[in-house]
């Protein structure tokens, strides 16, 4: 699609960040803590779940509309069943020129494998921390680091390219941006920092918490030299930076410290079929419901594309500790980020 739908800021539709399933096997104190999401914690019922054939059906409507990138998340990803099978679907969508994958990383032993067979060629890790203590306690189920180290390293070896993403928070792993950075570097694996964010509404944020880029940039350069490195395309969600004298990088991801909502190009779509049009948002468009009620697909696009173009959100520019606070957002692990 050569003209892509502009929402009320001008801002293109390109991504499309699809949840499929709201179960984690983590329970990170950031995105779904253990009090929370207890034994008893009610998850989805399947017949909520969109099913592959529908998120195909919306894939095509939304490249229609001018998405050409898709990102499947979850919760966790790979807990939900065949999910090479969707990866198939949508790869089938003409128009479609990018898909990824982001995770956690504990189940691609399993499903690396499948997942490159049917055509995923780009994973996002989540890694918090390489010492086992505080990553165990940061993953919330004792997981030790190396666990997750393996899967990458056969998920690399299987054909992989794959970037890392570090969640810092303010007195909890900021001690392991060093190590992290050195680990990855030497692989050749691009690490990035991401600020800690006000994402749903018990993670306990607060400004405090936040590391910021210029931070973790400081510390970095006093062990490297960086150089920065100009963005791919245009809306990138990472500025990145390159290790002098060797191919390897880092990232940031400026969400709090400088943020990037006048080129967000990012719609979100919730495991049970809802449409949100930005990660803060308090509600979302129920698109299964329409589905469901037998719409065609004229008019579910004339639907869709009528949420897009009244579209407004920028919650990063506004965000303050009175909307960090009082704000009623959607949860994390519901969303995907
Ligand atoms: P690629 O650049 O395609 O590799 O993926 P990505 O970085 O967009 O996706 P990923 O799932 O790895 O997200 C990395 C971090 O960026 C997560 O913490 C996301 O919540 C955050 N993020 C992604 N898109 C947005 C956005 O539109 N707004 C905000 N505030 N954060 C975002
Ligand atoms: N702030 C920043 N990033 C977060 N993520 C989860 N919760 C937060 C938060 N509060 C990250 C995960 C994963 C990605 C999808 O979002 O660590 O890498
Ligand atoms: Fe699971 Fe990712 Fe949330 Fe951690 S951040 S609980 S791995 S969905
Ligand atoms: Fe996009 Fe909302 Fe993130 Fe801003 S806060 S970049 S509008 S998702």
């Amino acid at each position: 699609n050569a003209n892509p739908l502009q929402d009320k800021l001008g801002r293109p539709i390109r991504d499309l960040r699809i949840s499929v399933t709201d179960r984690c096997n983590f329970r990170c104190s950031y995105c779904m803590p253990k009090e929370v999401f207890g034994d008893d914690y009610a998850f989805m019922p399947r017949e909520e779940l969109l099913t592959f054939e529908e998120i195909h059906r919306l894939t095509k409507l939304f490249v229609s509309m001018g998405v050409k990138k898709i990102r499947l998340t979850g919760g966790e990803p790979l807990m939900r069943r065949g999910l090479p099978d969707l990866v198939g679907k949508i790869l089938s969508v003409e128009g479609v020129e990018d898909i990824g994958l982001t995770t956690n990383g504990l189940l691609l032993g399993q499903h690396a494998q499948p997942l490159f067979d049917a055509g995923l060629r780009r994973l996002n890790i989540s890694l918090d921390a390489l010492d086992p203590e505080l990553f165990g306690k940061l993953n919330g189920r004792g997981v030790e680091p190396s666990r997750i180290l393996k899967q990458i390293d056969y998920a690399k070896s299987v054909g992989f390219d794959i970037k890392i993403n570090m969640v810092v928070q303010k007195g909890v792993n900021e001690d392991e941006i060093l190590p992290m950075a050195a680990y990855f570097k030497e692989r050749g694996i691009t690490l990035r920092f991401i600020e800690f964010m006000d994402v749903g509404n018990d993670n306990g944020w607060s400004f405090e918490k936040v590391v910021t880029k210029k931070k973790i940039l400081e510390k970095l350069q006093t062990v490297y030299e960086l150089e920065p490195v100009d963005e791919d395309y245009f809306g990138e969600v990472a500025k990145r930076y390159r290790f002098k004298g060797s191919d390897a990088q880092v990232g940031f991801i400026t969400s709090v410290s400088e943020s990037f909502c006048s080129s967000c190009t990012r719609a979100r779509l919730s495991s049970d079929g809802k449409f949100y049009t930005c990660l803060f948002a308090t509600n979302g468009f129920d698109i299964r419901e329409l589905l469901r009620g037998g719409l065609n697909d004229d008019e579910l696009l004339r639907a869709i594309s009528g949420v897009w173009e009244g579209r407004t959100d920028r919650y990063s520019d506004e965000r303050t500790e009175q909307t960090a606070k009082n704000r009623k957002k959607i949860g994390m692990s519901y969303i995907g980020g």
